[in-house]
């Protein structure tokens, strides 16, 4: 990504963005005001980062993606709000067992494609997503300097360990998704982004990682699987397993946030922490947060936090 321009210079050329808002204003008016908060979550930073992730998406399907994206996005949204009204109702998640959603949702992979397109439109245009995903550039990639070895769990489109390579011109990312869908989109990211050498992805599930080498990563990478999980404490373990004393991970999990495919129910951030730390990973800093308009008298507050954490050594506490 560009570094961030001066205040006074002029905006950069944002063609993909122009068209994408056009078709926003034409085709879907509703969708507006939630884009334009995302664009003022981070007024000097969201049109650089909104036009690297369209060039992206434009280099692997052609300027048709992004109103092919947008649909998808905005029914992934409809998705999430109309699974949101259902827990509001129910005071549960609707799903228990990975193996239901599995076959449902991640070998499905037409379904998958869309969904995976519009997750990751919302990694910039939530914008609550826009704040974590400047979290993620200003608080975990700069830590991750020098460090060549990154593991990213559950990619899904690739968008973030994409972003870390960009950034990292010396880094390799090994990639582990159980979703055919998935590893094709993030194969087909990573050739638009030109890091396609470096990175290297792998149809896995997340809880079998154990069986890679351990101490094997400097940095790992894993956003929204925890709340996929039926025990999320396995993958806590996993990342402490991958990762070098010191090394750092980016975790991103959703609490009280339903959709088809969450089954773990986080209600408070304090639960993320204590899993971190009863798995020697200490958290050095995190960012939790909600979107600013909720159901009417909702009682869950959907909310996805950021954390970065480091492998403790066990000579200091
Ligand atoms: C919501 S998407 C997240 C994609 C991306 N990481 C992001 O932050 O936008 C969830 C991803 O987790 C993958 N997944 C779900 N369960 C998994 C498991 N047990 N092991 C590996 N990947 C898994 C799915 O295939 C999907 O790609």
């Amino acid at each position: 990504m560009q570094p961030t321009p001066p205040a006074s210079a002029a905006p950069p050329s944002t063609p993909y963005l122009d068209r994408l808002l056009d078709y926003v204003r034409a085709q879907h008016p509703r969708s507006l005001p939630g884009i334009e908060e995302a664009r003022a979550a981070a007024p000097r930073r969201f049109p650089a980062m909104a036009e690297m992730f369209l060039e992206w998406l434009v280099a692997i399907r052609g300027e048709e993606g992004i109103p092919a994206a947008v649909d998808a996005f905005v029914q992934f949204t409809t998705d999430v709000n109309m699974a949101q009204a259902r827990y509001e109702a129910e005071g549960e998640y609707a799903n228990k067992s990975f193996a239901d959603v599995y076959a449902h949702v991640y070998s499905q992979t037409e379904a998958m494609t869309d969904y995976l397109w519009g997750v990751y439109l919302t990694n910039f245009l939530w914008a609550h997503h826009t704040e974590l995903s400047i979290f993620f550039e200003d608080y975990f990639l700069p830590r991750l300097s020098g460090a060549p070895e990154l593991v990213e769990i559950a990619p899904g489109h690739g968008q973030w360990g994409v972003w870390a390579l960009k950034a990292l011109p010396e880094a390799r990312l090994r990639g582990f998704d159980i979703s055919d869908a998935s590893l094709e989109i993030a194969n087909a990211v990573s050739r638009a982004a030109g890091v396609d050498g470096r990175a290297a992805y792998e149809i896995r599930d997340a809880l079998d990682l154990k069986q890679v080498p351990a101490t094997s990563a400097d940095g790992v990478i894993c956003c929204f699987l925890l709340e996929h999980l039926e025990d999320p404490n396995q993958l806590f373990a996993v990342v402490q397993h991958l990762l070098k004393p010191k090394g750092m991970a980016f975790l991103i999990g959703g609490l009280t946030a339903a959709h088809t495919d969450h089954i773990y129910e986080y209600r408070r951030e304090s639960e993320l922490i204590l899993q971190s730390e009863a798995h020697g990973l200490r958290v050095v800093g995190s960012l939790s947060l909600g979107p600013k308009r909720t159901l009417r008298k909702a009682q869950f507050l959907p909310r996805s936090m950021a954390m970065v954490v480091q492998k403790r050594t066990n000579d200091i506490f």
